[in-house]
């Protein structure tokens, strides 16, 4: 698997212009479309449904779509979003009733399947439901809106959600969302993750081109 993935956040992106700013962002070099889906319930905003998901592969975007729902209960978006070009689907524990049959279902409709960890919720409910998932997420902020600063200690829960995922010998992909900026993606990188989300550092840069560069360059050190 590549090692390293950018995975733009759309809640960033021109709504008006979903599409093409979707398109531009893939043609300067991201690899995955991440995807933000906030209910008003689960967090206290409102973003898109499966329609917009289907929008974007009618619209033509092959790329991998990775979902991440903030939304409660998880399990009939989970089947609409499956039907609808989602890729990867991860979901919040706290957010679900059933984890196990929830991350079954997602599995069950030939996706991916991901946690997200909220910043103040532990490593320990990963213990049982680990050998059965592709990817675990690390919240850098407290999930809702784009545009918020990293919190420094999610560096250490990172470092430590590598050490699991090495001793569970599964390839899972560790994926950072919120606050991840060219000057900060190389210390969560040297903490373990190697799958990249960011909205407002991409979206706000007048050239994706040289954002997603200098993001990589960062990589590379
Ligand atoms: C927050 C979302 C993030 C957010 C990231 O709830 O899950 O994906 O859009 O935005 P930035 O990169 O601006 O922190
Ligand atoms: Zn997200």
């Amino acid at each position: 698997m590549e090692r390293f993935l950018i995975a733009p956040s759309i809640l960033s992106a021109d709504f008006a212009r979903l599409g093409e700013d979707t398109q531009k962002v893939l043609n300067a070099g991201a690899n995955v479309i991440h995807f933000d889906v906030m209910d008003n319930h689960y967090v206290p905003n409102l973003t898109m449904g499966p329609m917009f998901c289907q929008g974007l592969r009618n619209y033509g975007i092959t790329a991998p779509i990775d979902v991440h729902l903030m939304v409660s209960p998880v399990d009939e978006l989970i089947t609409a979003f499956a039907k609808s070009g989602a890729n990867n689907i991860s979901i919040h524990p706290d957010a679900t009733r059933h984890l196990d049959r929830s991350i079954q279902l997602i599995k069950d409709h030939g996706c991916t399947a991901g946690i997200v960890l909220n910043p103040a919720v532990p490593l320990d409910c990963l213990e049982y439901i680990i050998d059965k998932i592709d990817l675990i997420l690390i919240m850098g902020v407290n999930p809702g809106f784009g545009g918020q600063s990293f919190i420094p200690y999610m560096l250490k829960k990172i470092a430590q959600t590598r050490a699991l995922i090495n001793q569970s010998g599964r390839e899972i992909r560790l994926e950072v969302d919120g606050g991840v900026k060219v000057d900060n993606i190389a210390e969560i990188a040297k903490a373990g993750a190697d799958m990249f989300v960011a909205g407002s550092a991409i979206f706000g840069h007048p050239n994706y081109h040289e954002v997603i560069d200098a993001m990589r360059r960062q990589l590379a050190t």
